[in-house]
This record gives C-alpha cells, structure tokens and sequence, in this order.
C-alpha cells in the first residue's frame, strides 16, 4: 500500500480477533487504539450483553452510533476496533467514510469465528446458538464486503500472525 493511511478501522464478524489484531498492531506500530465495545462500556458503565438484554438490540445500535461518532470527531485514535454489527449500518459505513479511514475486514470462515465464539467468556447475545450465528454471519457477508480491503485469515493462522501480515502489507 503506497500512502500510509491516516486510520485504520478493523471490521469482521465475531469471533473473528478484531480486539486482539488491534491490540497488538497498536502494540506493535506504536499507534493509539480504541475499541468501540470497550469504550461503549466505559461511557455507559455497563457491559455490552447487558445493555442489548435491558434496552434492546435497536437502542444498542443507537448508543453504538454515538459512541463511533464521538471516537472519530476526538480523532486520536489512529486503529479502532470495532464491534461485529457496526459495519452493518450505512449510518456507521458515512461516518466512518466521511473520517476518510482505511476499513479492513478481517474475513474468517465461520468455523474460525464460532470455535472462538464458543470458547470464549464473552456474552454474547446475539449469537446464543450456532445456527443464529451462522445465519447473521451469512446474511453480513454483503455489507463487510464493502470494506477498503479484504483479509483472508486462514483457520490455521494465529491472530500474531494476521496482525504482522496486516502491519507489513499497510505500513
Ligand atoms: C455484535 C458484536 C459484538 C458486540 C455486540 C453485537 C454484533 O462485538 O458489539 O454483541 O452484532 O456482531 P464483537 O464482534 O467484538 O463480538
């Protein structure tokens, strides 16, 4: 990639290691990171799961919305993470496109994204069961599609590695 870009925005479906990828590029490139989940949980004081089981999905969506907004008009973050469903919404894709960041879908099959899922302490309710899963992960595959660049994770790749790779081919 010729231009360094000025912001990187990590996108994919559950499971899939944004946090984690965005951890240790941060670590890595020395560049601030922020993640949209945990700022989400910082600001409203409450956990994710939570919020959607309490106030519902659509308020969830909405909270998720003002929350990626503040983080890109603060502009100090140069990676963010975000949550599995935020690149689902056009009003997400605008805010994100008019920041003129650089979307990176990290695509995974859904087997990598479920065993992770399944193995995790992470509640999450939007994904209880594996069909609910499969179906969300079938019908988002159009939407990540829209991001600036694909990247292939393969199931035999450690996140170490996708994140290296990542760092090599954008900076
Ligand atoms: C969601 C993904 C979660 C979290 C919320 C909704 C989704 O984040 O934002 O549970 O709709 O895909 P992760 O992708 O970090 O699990």
């Amino acid at each position: 990639m010729a231009e360094k870009p000025q912001r990187i925005v990590l996108t994919g479906f559950m499971g899939v290691g944004k946090s984690t990828v965005a951890r240790i590029l941060s670590y890595r490139l020395g560049l601030e990171w922020i993640d949209l989940d945990r700022f989400i949980v910082e600001n409203e004081k409450r956990e994710i799961a939570e919020i959607i089981e309490q106030d519902g999905e659509e308020r969830f969506r909405d909270i998720e919305n003002e929350n990626l907004s503040q983080i890109l008009s603060a502009k100090s973050a140069q990676i963010i993470s975000l949550g599995g469903g935020a690149w689902i919404f056009e009003r997400n894709r605008e805010i994100i496109k008019e920041n003129e960041c650089l979307t990176v879908w990290l695509n995974a099959p859904f087997d990598f994204c479920w065993k992770n899922i399944f193995f995790s302490k992470q509640n999450r309710p939007l994904a209880k069961d594996k069909t609910k899963a499969l179906r969300l992960f079938e019908n988002r595959g159009k939407y990540y599609c829209l991001a600036d660049w694909h990247f292939v994770v393969r199931n035999e790749q450690t996140l170490n590695d996708v994140a290296e790779q990542i760092a090599e081919e954008i900076f």
